[in-house]
């Protein structure tokens, strides 16, 4: 298997450091963190990433309690949207987002590309 460097040295790929404007959402049950979500801010909106609960906690209000806080930190913020990107055929979280009036902007590959305006 080709080690890391020697791919980056056969393709055109850059990778730059960049400051990035993110939060961390997450959710406890008792000393144990149950679920969590990455936010990336931008000019006038931001990006949801990685919205994960463990799968023994799923189907307890936990994944939508923390798409909720993440939309409410973002209003605080002045943001204009809030946008995610989910897997076309992840019932669950096109559940989810559809539940909480993100509105579908398009397919890209295997994507439903969601925003939602604040
Ligand atoms: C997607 C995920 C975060 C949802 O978290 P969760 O805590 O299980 O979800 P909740 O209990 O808060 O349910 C929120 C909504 O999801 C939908 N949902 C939850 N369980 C469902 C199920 N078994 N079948 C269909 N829809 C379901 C419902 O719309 C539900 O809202 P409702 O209870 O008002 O009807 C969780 O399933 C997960 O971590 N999945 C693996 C990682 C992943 O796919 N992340 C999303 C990538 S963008």
């Amino acid at each position: 298997m080709k080690s890391f460097s020697q791919i980056l040295n056969s393709k055109p790929v850059e990778i730059k450091s960049q400051p990035l404007n993110t939060e961390l959402v997450y959710i406890t049950e008792g000393n144990s963190q149950v679920g969590s979500l990455l936010l990336v801010y931008g000019q006038e909106g931001a990006s949801i990433y990685s919205v994960e609960v463990l799968p023994t906690h799923r189907g307890k209000g936990y994944g939508k309690t923390l798409v909720e806080s993440a939309i409410q930190k973002c209003q605080m913020n002045g943001c204009q949207y809030i946008e995610l990107n989910t897997e076309v055929d992840n019932t669950v979280a096109n559940n989810l987002y559809n539940s909480l009036g993100f509105e579908l902007l398009g397919i890209k590959d295997t994507f439903n590309n969601y925003r939602k305006s604040l």
